[in-house]
């Protein structure tokens, strides 16, 4: 059997090696509880858990969700339990399992991304973090973190001197040039670049003449985002020295492919999980046929490769 392993974080003392390269996007995933009475997640690389913030979050109005020709379009807004019952809830039922839980966080300031940062720490069943700078930043405006290279790297620095887990930076795609973030956050301490989030659209309701979401604009995931995902993640790949993992419009394991030969180190799984619960396990079994079949020894020999 081929290697499959990915180390996501070479530069951290501990590490973070997963037994494979594919893990499941931060928001269409939950805590993963509903989805391991369906199939065997312990299978997968690892679960990146749904936004979590310092306090419960009720969400944005609805409705939230709205199809579009080639995606969804969501304004969920972050609804979630907020840290303390996940670490008090939802936490233990993690530390049981074989497959690794890497919480997301999302903050308002950046004392608060520390907050959650050091409430994390310790906690078993929390594998390592990945922090959402697509977030607006309360005290300069409503500017999101993840659109100014120092607010981002100020963000980092601050969850870095808090934490001894990795540290993943998930980077949103709504930025003039997505490597100079990459690399502000990189030089702040990332361990590894999740990218990218979802872009920014919306859409009217004829009939109501208004904006069809409830919060009047969302982000756009699943395939129609995957050729934008892929461009941005074989930028960063040339520009930062830590993995990137590619996450956008990932529905099999050719997608998955694509996003690893443009450098991605691992890749993650969203939308497509709504339509098909086991689409995560699927581009696994897919990306283990293609290696065996291409007679590929180790993983990493195809990451990458598409740059040379
Ligand atoms: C309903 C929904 C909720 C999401 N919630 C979060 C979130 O809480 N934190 C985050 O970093 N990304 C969140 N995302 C973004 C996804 O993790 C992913 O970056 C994006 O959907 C692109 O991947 P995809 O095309 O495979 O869905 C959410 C996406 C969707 C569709």
């Amino acid at each position: 059997m081929p290697d499959l392993s990915v180390q996501l974080a070479p530069k951290h003392q501990r590490g973070l090696l997963l037994k494979n390269p594919v893990l499941t996007a931060s928001g269409t995933f939950g805590y993963g509880l509903e989805y391991a009475e369906l199939f065997d997640i312990q299978r997968l690389g690892a679960i990146v858990c749904k936004g979590t913030t310092l306090y419960p979050r009720p969400g944005n109005p609805q409705p939230r969700l709205a199809e579009t020709p080639a995606g969804v379009l969501n304004s969920i807004g972050l609804q979630n339990i907020g840290v303390e019952a996940l670490v008090k809830e939802i936490a233990p039922v993690w530390a049981g399992w074989k497959v690794p839980v890497i919480v997301n966080i999302a903050g308002e300031t950046i004392g608060e991304y520390a907050q959650l940062a050091s409430r994390l720490e310790g906690v078993p069943g929390v594998a390592a973090l990945e922090v959402n700078i697509s977030c607006p930043n309360v005290a300069a405006g409503g500017l999101e973190f993840g659109t100014s290279p120092r607010l981002a790297a100020e963000v980092i620095a601050a969850v870095k001197v808090v934490t001894s887990l990795p540290v993943m930076v998930k980077l949103s795609p709504n930025v003039a040039d997505i490597a100079e973030i990459g690399v502000a956050v990189a030089e702040a301490g990332a361990d590894a670049l999740t990218a990218i989030n979802t872009l920014k659209g919306m859409a009217i309701d004829l009939k109501r003449r208004r904006p069809l979401l409830g919060n009047r604009y969302g982000g756009l995931s699943g395939p129609a985002i995957k050729p934008v995902a892929l461009y941005m993640v074989y930028e960063l790949a040339g520009a930062v020295d830590i993995p990137v993992i590619g996450c956008g419009g990932i529905a099999s394991a050719e997608d998955a492919l694509e996003f690893i030969m443009a450098g991605a180190g691992a890749v993650q799984v969203g939308s497509a999980g709504f339509a098909n619960p086991e689409a995560a396990l699927e581009v696994l079994a897919g990306i283990e046929a293609f290696v065996e079949r291409e007679g590929v020894r180790s993983l990493s020999d195809l990451v990458g490769v598409a740059r040379r």
